[in-house]
């Protein structure tokens, strides 16, 4: 009670009160007008009950937080190299938590139709997020979001889909983490060129040509497009002879790349040998695929993903894929939980360490029998490790 009383009188507008108060009290009295006790009384605990109301309010606010309220916004939730990068961003962002921030994060869902993504994004402003993460539906179709989000001053980060320059300079409060695509299929196509170049049994048929099937991520989408190109072209430039029997889209997707497979499989038998793939799991549909047609290990094909995610390197671990490239996940996310605490407290944010002041790409990273047990198992340690 002592704190409390101490508490009113070092604030200037809660003493003026609480003097008012006792002023009314003597006020009525003097002027004759009977009080009984009993109504003094009454009074005098109601006069405290606001005094405690007000100090406690006051200790509250002391021990407010600021709030920082994250709105996640995916194409889809059903894709599980985006889960495990949104898993990783929840964890980055709850790091900052302290006594004077708290973090909310919400995640919503696309559902793979930019309309509906649109509406939610309008949602997540309305419910008063302070920063927006939009994974694109349409990497093309950015401006509605962006329309709505300048409207209301909050920042936006894309990831993952990258929109095209000109959309991303529309406004300065527009970010862009992800990956340089290009680095992926010039990769994937050197691990697996080392691969087939020192493994002459991959040429199962002797021709000198390695048959090869491609699968393919999504028509438009940055990363198919150039994963596709460059990881052929680098094979090309490793000296590996190719001969391509088919490419297919399946969508990023396990199920659709494990039918497309079986198709295929069913069409040209065990010629096949090399799949190439946009994803890791469109890989894992092709080793399912392979392990549901029976098939004795040697007359698989060699098979190779991208993402590096727990599930593809432990195939790389079996003997059931030669290689993954990494999608820094885990860097991408520790960059985007940075970039909204910072742009939400306005003081540090470094602009200027970003590409163009807008873009961060993180650096991909080769993996294969050579390095797989660095890798296995050790998500934490994969951002930055320098492996
Ligand atoms: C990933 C895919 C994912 C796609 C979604 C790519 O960068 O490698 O696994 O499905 O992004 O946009």
């Amino acid at each position: 009670i002592i704190c409390c009383i101490k508490k009113i009188f070092s604030e200037k507008r809660y003493s003026i009160f609480f003097i008012r108060m006792i002023e009314n009290l003597h006020m009525v009295s003097q002027k004759g007008m009977e009080i009984s006790m009993k109504q003094y009384q009454i009074r005098s605990i109601l006069i405290g009950c606001m005094l405690l109301c007000l100090t406690g309010c006051t200790a509250n606010s002391e021990k407010k937080r600021d709030v920082l309220r994250v709105g996640v916004v995916l194409y889809t939730q059903d894709d599980p190299f985006i889960n495990a990068l949104t898993d990783c961003l929840k964890e980055d962002l709850a790091e900052y938590e302290s006594d004077s921030l708290k973090v909310i994060m919400t995640v919503r869902d696309g559902k793979n139709d930019q309309k509906i993504q649109n509406e939610v994004v309008k949602e997540m402003l309305d419910a008063g997020c302070e920063i927006l993460a939009v994974d694109l539906v349409d990497r093309t179709e950015p401006s509605n979001i962006i329309k709505m989000a300048k409207k209301e001053n909050i920042p936006v980060i894309f990831f993952n889909r990258e929109p095209v320059r000109e959309d991303l300079m529309q406004w300065d409060k527009l970010y862009y983490v992800g990956c340089d695509a290009e680095q992926s299929g010039i990769m994937q196509g050197e691990i697996a060129a080392e691969y087939i170049n020192s493994h002459s049994e991959v040429d199962k048929n002797k021709d000198g040509k390695i048959q090869y099937v491609l699968l393919e991520g999504e028509a438009g989408h940055q990363d198919a497009i150039s994963r596709t190109e460059y990881s052929v072209k680098t094979l090309m430039k490793n000296d590996v002879m190719l001969e391509k029997l088919s490419y297919q889209l399946a969508d990023w997707n396990r199920g659709q790349a494990e039918n497309r497979m079986n198709r295929l499989i069913s069409q040209y038998g065990k010629k096949i040998e090399l799949v190439m793939s946009n994803n890791d799991e469109m890989a894992l549909g092709a080793v399912e695929a392979y392990r549901k047609a029976g098939y004795a290990r040697e007359d698989w094909p060699v098979i190779f993903g991208i993402d590096g995610l727990e599930e593809a390197l432990e195939a790389v671990k079996a003997g059931e894929m030669q290689g993954s490239i990494l999608n820094d996940r885990v860097d991408q996310a520790k960059e985007m939980a940075k970039m909204a605490v910072e742009l939400f407290e306005g003081e540090d944010f470094e602009q200027e360490s970003l590409k163009e002041g807008r873009y961060y790409f993180s650096e991909y990273q080769k993996v294969d029998g050579s390095n797989i047990d660095e890798y296995l198992n050790a998500e934490e340690t994969i951002s930055h490790s320098g492996m």
